[in-house]
């Protein structure tokens, strides 16, 4: 078993501040993960963001924190757009990685990235780990048992409305609190679909498998937003219909919208010629999964189920993403495989990838991975 796990943080923004750092930096994690380093290009930002969660290195670029601050694996936290280069030069030096979600924009980079990591024998756990709920593994069971007879037709998907604009570290006046979201309304790597339909996308296949092909519409339907009354221009698609094929005339529609949903949060219907599961109901009545009781308890709800969210980690927001990094924690200290692998988010960036392109082509498009 490996020492301690030495973290370093790339990008010191949301969900670094709100979600990976506060959780890190809690004592009962520092006998396995120890928060080394941090960098950001703002200035003092990623200085404010050690001195309040006790990090020994500060840095304004990856180049420096790969360089001098000692870490065995850093969490990329940047914007969706620089993943792949960051990623590329983490493992070039050597570095294991946990990605928040999306590892990269293309199947390419993603399979560059893959055979890099395997080459050097490095880690990457990549975000988000949908089938780690034990909710989406009994809906897996209950349509493998037949419980909706022969299924016909599933449906998932996300909107972004305006909750990137409206998170709370985006209005103060510090470094630490006035974070810029531009980029999630920018190309590449902006729009609904890298950032939220990502995780109904890795639930569905989670529970489906591999999709086959996909067919699509999208564009731009809000082409400028407002952010602390400055405009705001947006060239990433925002309205994104497509629907999957997964073989034997089996279909999903799946959706990252600029308003409205269908869906119950990131999780999928299915409809199956004896019933239906629609969000945890099957046939409109909740069904039974591992830990339901305590997942009902709180409003946190099912993501106090995550094996690594206890004590006063339940406390602290965005918990499926400490819990991914934690899977890379036992990955490295333990060779403890992680279900949360590169080559499931290798397909969903595929169907993201070859839904774009069916929309500019007209064309249904093949997908070319498994997992
Ligand atoms: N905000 C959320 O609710 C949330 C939740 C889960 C996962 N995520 C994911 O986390 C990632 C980051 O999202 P966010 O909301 O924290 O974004 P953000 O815009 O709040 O923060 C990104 C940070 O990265 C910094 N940055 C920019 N260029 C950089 C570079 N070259 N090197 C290092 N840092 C750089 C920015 O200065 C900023 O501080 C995305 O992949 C997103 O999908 C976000």
């Amino acid at each position: 078993m490996a020492d301690v796990v030495r973290m370093g943080v790339v990008g010191a923004g949301s969900i670094a501040v709100r979600g990976i750092l506060p959780h890190l930096a809690l004592s009962d994690v520092q006998d396995r993960v120890q928060l080394q380093a941090v960098c950001d290009p703002v200035p003092g930002r990623a200085e404010a963001a050690a001195e309040r969660f006790g990090i020994v290195h500060a840095f304004s670029s990856i180049d420096d924190l790969l360089d001098k601050g000692e870490v065995d694996a850093v969490s990329i936290a940047s914007p969706i757009g620089l993943h792949y280069e960051q990623g590329k030069q983490a493992l070039d030096a050597g570095k294991h990685i946990h990605f928040n979600k999306t590892m990269t924009t293309t199947v390419d980079e993603a399979d560059e990235l893959i055979d890099t990591a395997r080459r050097k024998g490095l880690k990457i756990v990549a975000s988000p780990g949908e089938m780690l709920r034990p909710h989406n593994q009994r809906i897996k069971e209950l349509i493998q048992e037949g419980a909706l007879g022969t299924l016909a037709w599933a449906a998932c998907g996300a909107a972004f409305g305006n909750y990137h604009e409206k998170e709370a570290v985006r209005q103060g006046e510090d470094v630490l609190s006035n974070i810029d979201p531009s980029w999630y309304y920018r190309k590449p790597g902006g729009g609904p679909l890298y950032d939220m339909t990502v995780y109904a996308l890795h639930g569905l296949t989670g529970v489906l498998g591999a999709a086959k092909r996909v067919t699509a519409m999208s564009g731009v339907r809000v082409p400028e937003r407002e952010f602390r009354g400055q405009m705001v221009p947006c060239d990433a698609d925002d309205n994104t219909f497509m629907v999957l094929d997964f073989g034997k005339s089996l279909y999903a529609f799946v959706y990252g919208a600029t308003a409205g949903r269908v869906t119950e949060g990131f999780a999928g219907s299915y409809f199956g010629t004896k019933g239906s599961i629609v969000g945890v109901k099957l046939n409109d009545k909740p069904f039974d999964y591992p830990g339901r009781e305590l997942a009902e308890s709180d409003r946190s709800g099912r993501q106090w189920l995550l094996p690594h969210v206890v004590g006063e980690h339940r406390d602290i927001g965005e918990q499926h993403v400490y819990e991914d990094v934690m899977q890379l924690v036992d990955w490295v200290r333990e060779d403890k495989a992680s279900i949360v692998t590169a080559e499931h988010a290798r397909h969903v960036i595929d169907i993201i990838e070859s839904c774009y392109r069916a929309s500019e082509t007209g064309q249904t498009q093949d997908l070319r991975t498994t997992f």
